[in-house]
């Protein structure tokens, strides 16, 4: 999993962010007026646009001219192989019930990842960016150069996207009792009701809970000291790729449950200060199926 060495990073950060923008402007400017569901994927609840997958499209489109011998890994157009030993993880819009709703809380998140995206724990991201289009709020980070939060009306593509922004650090709360901890549901009907069942457990532990619509925003405010943890079971690659490296830059810690590395089976996100309680507790809530490692 270590950085090949003809793939500076440095260039994979750069695409990160050029196509996070691109995409998000294009979610933003070519949205149909009557935008509606034109599908649904894993579930009734899963919805899908035909925006996600245009915008999919789109991004797909500038990695692949930019760097032909890339994997890619989206959500709506699964994989690709390449052979540069680089993948590009992709949800072209993360929060799409929010976008259908018109709530300004979606984002576009890119990544560039080494190792096998599709197994938990053989692989991490080294570059990645979260783009709210709608707030113009870039969050960014490659392995190494830590974490940022750019205004595209201020992001200058000519120049090291490491050297844009305010610099990103997770918060240090002295407990979880003083924390505001996110978390999601995803679309399956029996992971929803763990999750229902959880956050009746954390509410009492915690300052409050937030539900932002978006696990790729959730890790981004982590790092922004937005949220103090955030918690979620049944995340895809896709979801937390990008994310999962902006706090790790920030400082926080990202794993998953039960020991596992994070996975669908479950992720736990906080600065370093609180991971250890937090993730005691979703360990002590979980499932006992998903704790033996039921996907
Ligand atoms: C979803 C969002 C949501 C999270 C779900 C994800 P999508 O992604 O990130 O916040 O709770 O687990 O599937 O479907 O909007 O790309
Ligand atoms: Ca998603
Ligand atoms: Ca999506």
């Amino acid at each position: 999993m270590s950085e090949p060495a003809s793939q500076p990073l440095r260039a994979l950060h750069h695409l990160a962010v050029r196509a996070a923008v691109a995409a998000g402007r294009f979610i933003v400017e070519e949205r149909p007026v009557n935008l509606g569901v034109a599908d649904t994927k894993t579930s009734p609840t899963d919805v899908v646009t035909e925006m996600d997958r245009n915008c999919e499209a789109l991004i797909r489109r500038l990695l692949h001219t930019t760097r032909p011998d890339d994997a890619i890994l989206g959500e709506e157009g699964g994989g690709v192989a390449g052979n540069s030993g680089v993948t590009w993880v992709v949800d072209p819009i993360d929060g799409t019930v929010n976008y259908l709703y018109q709530l300004p809380a979606y984002a576009v998140s890119v990544a560039a990842v080494v190792g096998d995206p599709f197994v938990p724990g053989a692989w991490t991201p080294v570059a990645g960016a979260v783009c709210n289009p709608l707030l113009g709020e870039v969050f960014h980070a490659r392995a190494g150069s830590g974490a940022r939060l750019v205004n595209v009306d201020q992001l200058d593509l000519a120049r090291d996207p490491a050297t844009q922004g305010a610099v990103l650090t997770c918060t240090d709360p002295a407990s979880l009792l003083g924390s505001l901890v996110g978390t999601g549901f995803g679309y399956d009907a029996a992971d929803r009701a763990w999750q229902g069942a959880f956050v009746a457990q954390l509410l009492p532990r915690v300052r409050d809970i937030r539900r932002v619509g978006s696990a790729a925003l959730d890790l981004a405010y982590l790092a922004a000291a937005r949220l103090d943890g955030y918690v979620e079971v049944g995340l895809q690659p896709w979801d937390m790729a990008a994310g999962w490296l902006i706090v790790r830059e920030a400082g926080g810690q990202v794993s998953g449950v039960a020991g596992q590395p994070p996975s669908a089976r479950g992720v736990v996100a906080a600065g370093r200060g609180i991971h250890p309680e937090l993730q005691a507790l979703v360990d002590e809530l979980l499932p006992p199926a998903r704790a033996a490692g039921a996907p």
